[in-house]
């Protein structure tokens, strides 16, 4: 009897696109659907985007949409990323969708009818500034556990602690940095706290299902401490409105708290997918959904990061326990994707390594697929994406051992021998292949378990072994011999049907290779079950070279920041600062305040005035300046100003300029009104030098 999965990876929330980390839990997950497929199980791997909750209602006021709209958009693209990563989901919906209202609903009211609602006034913080409740990743604060600063109201990144906001230690408004004021509104509690729930729990995650540093972890947070605090307590469930979610039955102006229908959003992608007929079409499944979930023997699993352990092993079984549903059969935890030995990626930001940047620089998916599995164990352990690392997984391992064997022995059973392979194989060529399919029971032990890293370690060293029978045996040196024909064709098949059964097992993480090979040894999809077999004679296709190599320079490209935004940078008055000069320059122009003694307009010119200016010389000079259209005549006489002193005089058609007056204007408003003829602060003598 095949096995009856159903797999979902957590549901990313809508308010940005894919990063990293988000590819990270999707490749692994799809690595283990793609095994479970292959030996035969029936797979049904749902997602969906998580719409609710307050921080995406606020992005979509900020971008001028209705929520519903910008959770489109979100959606709309999500595709480039799952297709570019080969990620198979059989089904995406949305927590916003018809089934999870419905869902979430009847959930609660399950928990409604088992007594496990209360309803309490509670102070909350309020934002007098923008007038509304604030939900709590609009508070930040320090971590009333372990003191971390500017932590979010709900729970700490850094110590993993969840709490209500109120808890807080100095908080703010992250909406509008207003310190919050508290006012009372009526929540709904699921109490968590009761008998019932408690001991479930306690049963629950602690009977060896659970990764063994999640068990322990959660026995932590049951664990009260000296003064009877921490421990479970009961959990708050409703948000006031305005919110974006799923409105309570029979509570106006109250909407169910993200997390309530985030997860529930699991079961209506499912339920989605039977609506539209994927399971039938599929594995001809006749049952309807609720007939699906009834039946014991499915397996439901989930995949999710280390961050929401406590929303997956703790509120989300109790939820399904009281309302009476089935329960996870596993919740697979993982650890943090990191990059380039850089910090834990921040949710919303996810810098560093961007998921189609990669695709778009023609960087192979299937590398980065390789070099995850190669990564990742079944621990909640971080993962740090290296370049080095990355270099010589993909260049070493993946295509060094693994593709070049089939480089090394194809083309000879294509030129030589018509591309037959055969059958006739000697105890060394056979004892090779028996190793190879002995390796088969461990790798899938491997799989089965997450050990991703340990697959590819095991999948290597048989590789190991099969290059080391080609250096044995030399195909190009008995492609040289005569009479060797017999011998060649051997030794190539060897390397052929070598090659077939690790791509056999290299196939869920590598599905584009394995369905190249497919076409190219002309053999039907393969399972794992077709290792039992070996090719005998049979005639394969023309190769194709299966996989490049890693080059240094996209991994430069990929992590090169992207070129600094052209900014113009404003030009000072219109014009750019002329050319450094030194002090010497400088002290050659001698600067002398002066006083005007007397204006007049010029006979013939429209643009200058006459000044009489006394520089404190026992004489006036005699000096022509363009600022007729600035000043009246009047207005100048009897200020000071400054003038340079030590000017050529100059010979102009109206008489002999005897130095110059130093004036402000805009480059591009010269002769405009735009002059502004220099006046010193009062006081200032004339014949007084400016330096
Ligand atoms: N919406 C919730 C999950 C609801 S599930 C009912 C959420 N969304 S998320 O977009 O923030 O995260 C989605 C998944 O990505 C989570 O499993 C989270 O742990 C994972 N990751 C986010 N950043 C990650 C890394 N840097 N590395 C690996 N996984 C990370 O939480
Ligand atoms: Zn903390």
């Amino acid at each position: 009897m095949p096995r009856q999965l159903f797999v979902t990876t957590a549901l990313p929330y809508a308010n940005g696109h894919f990063h990293i980390g988000h590819i990270m839990e999707y490749i692994q997950a799809d690595i283990w659907v793609r095994f479970q497929r292959m030996q035969g199980n029936q797979v049904h791997f749902v997602g969906a985007d998580d719409a609710h909750g307050a921080p995406i209602m606020i992005a979509a006021e900020k971008a001028g949409k209705t929520p519903q709209q910008f959770v489109a958009d979100i959606a709309a693209g999500r595709k480039p990323y799952l297709d570019g990563f080969h990620i198979s989901f059989d089904h995406w919906s949305s927590t916003d969708s018809p089934e999870n209202h419905e869902l979430a609903q009847s959930i609660y009211l399950a928990l409604k009818e088992q007594g496990l609602i209360d309803v309490r006034p509670i102070e909350q913080f309020f934002d007098p500034e923008k007038g509304m409740f604030l939900a709590d990743r609009f508070i930040k604060g320090e971590c009333p556990k372990c003191g971390a600063k500017d932590q979010y109201g709900d729970s700490c990144e850094v110590c993993g602690a969840v709490y209500a906001p109120t808890e807080l230690k100095s908080p703010y408004s992250a909406l509008s940095g207003a310190t919050p004021v508290l006012k009372t509104s009526d929540h709904y509690f699921f109490r968590l706290s009761d008998p019932r729930c408690l001991s479930f729990l306690e049963q629950w995650t602690q009977d060896g299902k659970l990764q063994p540093a999640v068990s322990k972890k959660i026995k932590e947070w049951f664990t009260k401490d000296e003064n009877g605090e921490g421990g479970l307590g009961d959990w708050d469930i409703s948000r006031d409105a305005p919110y974006f979610g799923i409105e309570i039955p029979g509570a106006p102006g109250k909407y169910f708290y993200v997390w309530l229908d985030a997860p529930i959003g699991y079961l209506a992608s499912l339920k989605g997918y039977f609506a539209a007929g994927g399971p039938k079409a599929r594995y001809g499944e006749a049952r309807s959904y609720d007939e699906f979930m009834a039946d014991p023997n499915v397996e439901q699993i989930h995949f999710i990061g280390k961050d929401i352990t406590y929303f997956h092993t703790l509120f989300w079984p109790a939820m399904l326990q009281f309302s009476g549903r089935k329960l996870p059969n596993q919740v697979n935890v993982h650890g943090f994707m990191t990059v380039n030995n850089g910090e834990k990626m921040s949710k919303s930001r996810g810098t560093g390594l961007d998921p189609l940047k990669y695709l778009s620089l023609g960087m192979n998916p299937e590398w980065l697929r390789y070099y995850i599995a190669a990564k990742l164990n079944a621990n909640v352990e971080d993962i740090d994406f290296n370049k080095d690392d990355f270099m010589a997984r993909v260049n070493s391992d993946l295509v060094g051992k693994f593709v070049n064997i089939a480089s090394r022995a194809a083309g000879f059973i294509a030129k030589r021998f018509e591309g037959k392979t055969t059958a006739d194989i000697g105890e060394e060529g056979k004892q090779l292949l028996a190793t190879l399919q002995a390796g088969r029971a461990s790798i899938v032990e491997q799989y089965e378990a997450r050990e991703l890293g340990k697959v590819l370690r095991e999948i290597m060293l048989l590789a190991d072994r099969v290059n080391e029978y080609v250096d044995a045996n030399k195909p190009w040196e008995l492609a040289k011999q005569e009479g060797m024909d017999a011998r060649l064709q051997e030794v190539c098949t060897v390397c052929i049907e070598a090659f077939r059964l690790l791509s056999i097992y290299l196939k869920p993480v590598l599905p584009v290779v394995a369905a190249n090979v497919e076409a190219f040894l002309k053999v039907e999809p393969m399972t794992f079950a077709s290792a039992e077999q070996l090719l005998g004679a049979h005639t394969i296709g023309a190769y194709q070279h299966l996989m490049q190599r890693v080059d240094v320079k996209m991994l430069d490209a990929l992590f090169e920041a992207p070129p600094a935004p052209v900014v113009e940078l404003p030009k000072p008055g219109g014009e750019d600062i002329a050319d450094t000069i030194t002090i010497d320059d400088f002290v050659k122009v001698d600067l002398r305040i002066a006083k005007i003694v007397n204006a007049e307009h010029v006979e013939g010119s429209t643009k200058l005035l006459r000044l009489t200016l006394d520089v404190g010389e026992g004489r006036t000079r005699n000096v022509f300046s363009g600022i007729k259209e600035a000043y009246k005549p009047e207005d100048l006489i009897g200020k000071h100003t400054v003038m340079v002193a030590n000017l050529a005089p100059r010979k102009m058609k109206f008489g002999v300029s005897e130095g110059m007056v130093l004036a402000a204007s805009h480059a591009d408003e010269k002769g405009t009104p735009g002059i502004y003829v220099l006046e010193p602060v009062a006081g200032a003598q004339p014949g007084m030098r400016i330096r």
